[in-house]
């Protein structure tokens, strides 16, 4: 990174390292200017551990590192994925840049939405999409976000090569009633290939060879759905600058569109778009995404944070944390720049559950473990049901998170509460140090109205541009995979000896497994 900005941010952090975020929190300008809202979407930086001066060193290492003119390549179709020689253009398919030449992104959308339209109509009860990674996580977590705008045939996932998956998934579904639609960039994952060949088997059970009118595909391997037998009247395409992880918005959304119709669909992607206008068009300093980049690289690399918890105060962005952690580690959880030299530190770990159930099991750490892990809270100022004080309790349980984390409770007030509770003095004595809270514990806040497609859509354009900031500045490539290659080569080398084969040539420490494993199930 630019030495001069860099260190300039290094020493903003040295600075704030000393400030509680206790002291931070209570001025009241400082609060206001660290809250922007832009495409319905409300960041609020707030009870990061942030100021005028920390914020300024962060925009100078941006500009520093280059990145307007990062993001001006990535909308130019320049092919900024260097080691796969692609482009980067998932913004094309909501209308947020502009796609190739020859590539018809909107007749291809407009055959894949009048597909889903038709089956919504009938005469199939039920859907299973087939597909794993960027193929199921992002429309298995839409499905699941948008569940009161689901009025079509009923929706199912199924990714894992664990048979269980699709046995559990088909039980009680009627095979003359249930369409599959395999999903996958490829067409030669083993673990979509495994469950859609089983899955066309127990279609075929009960339809004999009829079944295959039953079956959709979304590929940009077309010729490998033919060779499958799928119609190519029913096979749904995309294109090589579409990433898997950002595939959501392309024909891989086709379940999704089936669940909640065209029309919803193409909402979502309205809203991305107007998060995409906002990325590409806003100073940096008002950029939602650039900010939301520029704290998560913040508590990285300059506090040394090593994780971030994604905890949606919204149950039915439940699979959130599940498509965040591709989306944010499969693209910079990386250990090399683009120029193959080695990077000091990118992604973090993500996980996450939604709120109020992460309390009651995590929350723990995240309030008095050793390590400090930053916080991301999302809420809807609306639900889209009205159920007693529901909402209200969701709400207060958000809000007060994010305080206790920020405040925590120091050894003084925690004898204070107990004396007032009546506690006697050696008890405060030997309890207290249990009951107080270090607090100083950075936390952003996502708000939206309420959680229908077009803000969904936003959500998601924003945590995908967030991914592009980080990962330009860092200078690694947020497009490739790489990493999840060597796995895969592994297992297709090991498959013979699984079914029975001679184990031979194995490391003394697999070869024990498979020995053991071999006992177990002779
Ligand atoms: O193994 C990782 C990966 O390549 C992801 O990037 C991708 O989303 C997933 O596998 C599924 O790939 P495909 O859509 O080609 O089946």
């Amino acid at each position: 990174m630019s030495s001069a900005a860099w260190d300039r941010v290094k020493a903003e952090a040295a600075r704030l390292k000393a400030v509680h975020l206790r002291a931070l929190i209570a001025d009241g300008a400082r609060c206001q200017a660290l809250q922007r809202t832009a495409a319905g979407i409300t960041l609020d930086l707030s009870r990061e551990k942030l100021d005028a001066g920390a914020m300024e060193a962060l925009l100078g290492l941006a500009e520093a590192q280059g990145l307007p003119a990062m993001r001006a390549a990535l909308f130019s179709g320049a092919p900024i994925n260097a080691t796969e020689g692609r482009a980067v253009l998932h913004m094309a398919l909501r209308g947020g840049a502009t796609p190739p030449d020859g590539d018809d992104v909107e007749g291809t959308l407009s055959r894949m939405l009048a597909y889903a339209e038709d089956m919504r109509r009938g005469p199939m009860t039920d859907v299973i999409n087939i597909g794993i990674g960027g193929s199921d996580l992002g429309p298995a977590m839409a499905a699941r976000a948008l569940r009161p705008d689901c009025d079509g045939p009923r929706l199912h996932f199924v990714s894992n090569v664990d048979g269980a998956h699709l046995t559990d998934t088909i039980a009680g579904l009627d095979p003359a009633r249930t369409a599959l639609v395999v999903v996958s960039k490829t067409f030669t994952t083993q673990e979509t290939m495994a469950n859609a060949a089983s899955a066309r088997d127990w279609l075929e059970a009960q339809n004999g060879p009829a079944a295959h009118r039953q079956i959709a595909a979304v590929s940009t391997n077309i010729p490998a759905c033919t060779d499958f037998g799928i119609d190519p009247a029913r096979v749904f395409g995309f294109w090589d600058w579409v990433g898997g992880r950002y595939s959501l918005w392309s024909s891989v959304g086709l379940s999704l569109a089936i669940g909640i119709g065209a029309l919803r669909f193409r909402e979502m992607l309205a809203g991305a778009a107007a998060m995409d206008a906002h990325f590409r068009e806003a100073p940096l300093a008002e950029n939602l995404p650039v900010l939301l980049g520029l704290t998560g690289l913040w508590r990285r690399s300059a506090l040394g944070m090593q994780a971030r918890a994604v905890i949606p105060y919204d149950q039915r962005l439940e699979r959130l944390p599940a498509y965040l952690q591709q989306l944010d580690m499969e693209s910079n959880g990386k250990g090399v720049r683009s120029d193959g030299q080695p990077v000091a530190t990118t992604g973090p770990i993500l996980f996450g559950e939604p709120g109020t159930n992460a309390q009651h099991s995590f929350f723990q750490l995240l309030h008095q473990g050793t390590d400090p892990v930053p916080v991301e809270f999302l809420l809807a100022a609306r639900p889209r049901e009205t159920l007693g004080a529901h909402h209200a309790a969701l709400m207060a349980n958000c809000l007060a998170q994010g305080q206790a984390l920020a405040a925590g409770r120091t050894q003084a007030e925690a004898r204070q509460m107990m004396a007032e509770v009546g506690f006697a003095p050696a008890e405060i004595a030997r309890l207290a140090p249990h009951r107080c809270f270090p607090g100083d514990r950075p936390s952003t806040t996502v708000l939206y109205e309420t959680l229908d497609p077009r803000t969904l859509g936003a959500i998601l354009a924003l945590y995908e541009h967030r991914v592009f900031v980080e990962g330009a500045i860092w200078g690694i490539n947020s497009f490739d995979q790489w990493g999840v290659e060597l796995g895969k080569e592994l297992a297709r080398s090991l498959m013979p000896i699984m079914q029975g084969g001679a184990a031979d040539g194995l490391d003394p420490a697999t070869a024990g497994l498979v020995a053991r494993l071999r006992e177990l199930a002779p």
